[in-house]
């Protein structure tokens, strides 16, 4: 059984897939592991659409810059947000689902309203809250990824995209914001890792004797 450090370590973007389809359950297992990702305050905003169908891959492509890989990998799942799961109304029952679970003692004020910003036309407002919307997105996103690992898929992270066009392609609800879009598939490929920075780069206090240098890129 893969552990999670060696799905974190064996993890390659791919950019070549098989033909083989994903099996349902597989994908649904996938989608499972999002659904459990961590999320400020459990707003679990994350939404999932899976794209199988060749003919809208096809068309999805031309909104990634062409991407070769968006049409031949056997599925795509467009990574998104529902601003709704932030409403006034849900977070007070998210906030009082933990405090149920005994998570918090306390549920604060809550008066911050997304969807009326977006009706009021308060961009910034809105821009800064989308930007916590897809750091909790981010992390489902990376579950499915490193699950993925366990099946024997591959996957490939892609932000080149026009998010407003995909919106419109698959005629989503305005509630709905697109944030990234995941190539899933069987690896026709097994890239070696690719360079990453030293640990001695990244970590800005005394690296302890005990840690491994990461693989070096000069
Ligand atoms: C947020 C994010 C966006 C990315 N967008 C793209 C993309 O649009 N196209 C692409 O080919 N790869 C994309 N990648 C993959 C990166 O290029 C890749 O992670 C990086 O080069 C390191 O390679 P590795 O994932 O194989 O370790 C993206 C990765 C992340 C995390």
């Amino acid at each position: 059984m893969l552990t999670v450090i060696d799905a974190i370590k064996n993890r390659r973007s791919i950019r070549k897939y098989k033909l083989a389809p994903v099996p349902d359950e597989v994908i649904l297992e996938l989608l499972e592991c999002a659904r459990l990702a961590p999320s400020a305050h459990n707003s679990q905003p994350w939404r999932f659409v899976v794209l199988k169908d060749e003919t809208i891959r096809k068309e999805l492509r031309q909104y990634a810059y062409g991407l070769q890989f968006v049409e031949s990998a056997p599925c795509v799942i467009v990574c998104c947000v529902d601003l709704g799961a932030h409403s006034v109304r849900t977070t007070r029952r998210r906030l009082k689902e933990l405090l149920v679970a005994g998570v918090l003692d306390d549920v604060g004020e809550v008066n911050y309203d997304p969807l009326a910003s977006v009706a009021e036309g308060d961009d910034a407002h809105l821009q800064r809250f989308l930007e916590s919307c897809r750091f909790n997105s981010a992390i489902a996103t990376e579950h499915i990824v490193l699950a993925a690992l366990a099946f024997g898929l591959g996957t490939c992270w892609i932000h080149m995209f026009q998010p407003g066009k995909v919106h419109k392609l698959l005629k989503l609800p305005d509630n709905i914001v697109v944030v990234s879009l995941l190539a899933l598939g069987y690896p026709d490929q097994s890239p070696p890792p690719r360079p990453r920075l030293p640990l001695s780069d990244i970590i800005l206090t005394p690296i302890p004797q005990a840690c491994s240098p990461g693989i070096e890129t000069r």
